[in-house]
């Protein structure tokens, strides 16, 4: 074991020196390494980097219309500026800061510091909309952390965001496909609204390409003629965070199993580096929950020296009790060891970690427009991750990142930054969004990274299939703008809206719910045997859709017990939340006028529905190799039934599924049995070339 790294040493510079902007300062920082434990919320603020520049923040604010503010992770960027902007009369007058985040999580975790920052109650000053959950008030709420996606669904009611005076888009470097379409509008935007301010923040960002992305030629000639106010070209600040330096260790050779081999590391951590907690990347629950269940195992068997470990996993959908103890500090004398997912990588910072593991991989959305077809698949991190990642090991002293991959590996052929989610991703949403909003011309938009004409013609093509736009490429009435409305993928929103005629939206809006959540198991870690047991009492031969619905009626008819949850290996909090989504997407559907209406036990209109939306995913049996093998209907692409669902090795002829994760293979996760003749009926527009196939009919 103790061969097993070679070390070596880089030291991570996470800001490239900018020489093209209009403004560049640069000091170094460093902090004391006494840790925050012990100081006053108002001394923590003051010694975080961007405090120094809060003048300079201030007057460029001022002065340009925008801000391209560069930070590494931690220095304070998100829960800093907003205060300084409020403190400097941003929010007077009824007027609000607004604060963008691409992920949930991290819209919860800074609001909630925020607020504790300014000692006000979470939801009144300081307040946070998410998706299915709004924690502001209108009256009341002056910094507002929202995603990015819910940004572009208040343009819908609102096309120039006219509450917001200053609008912060964060974490910009991750070029999350909602980050790309917002930084478009707002561009468009600020030509109707100078008085708008534009802040853009992130840790890593090609400063000089996102401030030309600002700065276009006409702007550029109207600056070489006169002065203006406020001056259109970006203005660029540089705030330098890190004073440690972070060791770099390789493996020597590629690790076959890196679960395993993080479990390892943070052992051998454990034995011989001293105290610091451990922040491990890995890529999603899945892999986090088996590498928590081998580290406790692991770790009991090793002895003494391992029972000071506190192991706590890290990604969407914690409860507000998991994310305080993720937060906490560390009591004297033990060691924390977070696994997380990529969201530890910039969007949050956890205090205390001195050694990271890094896996070298992250889930990552990917989208093929040849056989149209998109998969989460685990994938290899860029150099500008890892670089994140272990500037991560050095925030409050010098830090160690062991990384399970070779330095060869690193240098050459890990690729220098990754690709913007918008061109590997399927851009059915993205579409329908930009039509609601009223730009018809999407292939001409002004995109800081254009999404490929292949893909932009595949979301047309299925949007117009379902019905949601019309020969020109509009959105039809009132189907369209009834889709464009719910808050929910179109696929999903076209489902409730076919259930209505139907008559199973009661039905349906429990699906559509539980299909917005992760999973409503709970992970099963060490029981999976238990587990199947418990899925087989719900399990109903129709697919996952209709088992969903046999768990919704049997925690009603529990009275909605946390008792019965863990009786059945469900998770209470996932129900919960199931509950809530269902009382909102309610809601909207009354709004919509759909009445709800039950289909008792006709479980064919619900698979109908399913069908009237999901039709673009629909598979057929192959062959009963692996398992069963089934192959998309439209793209002909090989697919197998994820061993998580309740169809795994039942394998009906046709079937359609939700989502798609590839590992080894390409899995279909949540899958429900159809009839292929319904496919014709649904989509006859998608389906025409496959009429000749004897198996659709
Ligand atoms: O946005 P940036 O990465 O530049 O930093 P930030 O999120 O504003 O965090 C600044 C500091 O606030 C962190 O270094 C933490 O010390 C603290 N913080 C915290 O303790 N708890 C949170 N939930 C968020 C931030
Ligand atoms: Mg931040």
């Amino acid at each position: 074991m103790a061969q097993f790294w070679k070390p070596g040493t880089e030291k991570p510079r996470l800001v490239e020196d900018e020489d093209g902007g209009v403004i560049f300062l640069s000091s170094s920082y460093s902090s004391s390494s006494s840790g925050y434990g012990y100081v006053s919320i108002e001394k923590q603020r003051q010694r975080l980097p961007v405090y120094k520049y809060r003048t300079a923040i201030l007057y460029l604010v001022e002065s340009y219309a925008t801000t391209i503010v560069v930070g590494e992770t931690g220095s304070g960027k998100t829960t800093q500026i907003p205060q300084f902007l409020k403190e400097a009369g941003w929010a007077d007058s009824g007027r609000v800061i607004a604060c963008t985040q691409p992920r949930r999580l991290a819209v919860q975790a800074v609001a909630s510091r925020v607020a504790e920052e300014m000692g006000v109650k979470l939801g009144e000053e300081v307040g946070y909309t998410i998706r299915f959950e709004d924690i502001s008030n209108p009256d009341l709420t002056r910094i507002k952390f929202l995603t990015d996606g819910v940004l572009l669904r208040e343009m819908m009611d609102d096309p120039l965001l006219t509450k917001y005076s200053v609008i912060m888009v964060d974490e910009a470097h991750e070029r999350s496909i909602s980050t790309d379409i917002v930084l478009g509008l707002l561009k468009k935007i600020q030509k109707r609204r100078p008085e708008l301010r534009l802040i853009i923040s992130s840790a890593t960002i090609e400063a000089k390409s996102m401030s030309n992305f600002f700065l276009s030629s006409k702007r550029r000639q109207a600056l070489e003629g006169e002065e203006l106010r406020p001056r259109l070209e970006p203005a660029i600040l540089s705030v330098e965070g890190r004073g440690f330096n972070v060791q770099i260790h390789y493996v020597e050779d590629p690790v076959r199993d890196y679960v395993q081999a993080a479990v390892s590391t943070v052992l051998l951590i454990n034995d011989k580096e001293p105290p610091g907690d451990i922040l491990v990347f890995l890529t999603g629950q899945d892999d986090i929950d088996a590498a928590i269940k081998l580290l406790t195992e692991e770790a009991r068997s090793n002895g003494k020296n391992s029972s000071g470990l506190i192991i706590l996993p890290l990604y969407s959908g914690l409860t507000r009790a998991e994310q305080d103890l993720i937060f906490s500090p560390t009591p004297k004398g033990k060691r924390k060891v977070v696994i997380s997912t990529n969201i530890a990588e910039t969007s949050l910072t956890l205090e205390g970690i001195v050694y990271v593991v890094d896996s070298g991989f992250s889930k990552q959305r990917f989208y093929n427009p040849i056989s149209d077809i998109e998969n989460l698949v685990v994938a290899p991190i860029s150099k500008a991750s890892a670089r994140q990642r272990a500037g991560r090991a050095g925030r409050l002293r010098p830090g160690m990142c062991y990384r399970l991959y070779t330095e060869e590996y690193f240098l050459n052929e890990m690729s220098v930054q990754g690709i913007p989610e918008i061109q590997r991703s399927n851009l059915v949403s993205c579409v329908i969004q930009l039509k609601a909003l009223g730009i018809d011309n999407i292939l001409g938009f002004d995109w800081p990274a254009s999404p490929s004409p292949e893909s932009m013609i595949r979301a047309l093509e299925v949007l117009f299939s379902l019905g949601v736009l019309d020969d020109d490429a509009k959105l039809t009435s009132p189907v369209g703008f009834q889709v464009a409305e719910i808050p929910l993928e179109p696929m999903i929103a076209k489902m409730i809206l076919s259930s209505n005629e139907l008559g199973c939206s009661d039905e349906i809006i429990t699906i559509a719910a539980v299909l917005s959540i992760q999973s409503i198991w709970f992970s099963a870690r060490g029981a999976q045997k238990e587990l199947d047991e418990a899925k087989l009492r719900f399990a109903a031969a129709e697919g996952d859709h209709v088992t969903f619905l046999n768990i919704y009626k049997g925690f009603l008819q529990s009275g909605r017990s946390s008792k019965w949850c863990h009786k059945n290996f469900i998770n209470y909090h996932a129900m919960k939340k199931v509950m809530e989504i269902r009382e909102q997407l309610k809601r909207i559907a009354l709004r919509l006028g759909i009445v709800l209406k039950s289909c008792e036990t006709e479980m064919q209109l619900v698979r109908k529905a399913v069908t009237a939306g999901f039709f673009a995913n629909a598979c057929r049996l192959e062959a009963y190799s692996h398992g069963g093998m089934y192959k998309t209907i439209r793209g002909s692409q090989e697919v197998y039934i994820h061993p998580s669902s309740v169809l795994f090795r039942v394998n009906p002829k046709c079937v359609i599924y939700h989502s798609l994760v590839s590992t080894d293979r390409q899995y279909m996760r949540n899958v429900i049995s159809i009839d292929p003749s319904w496919l014709t009926e649904v989509a006859p527009h998608f389906y025409q070339q496959q009429r000749h196939n004897p198996t659709i009919h």
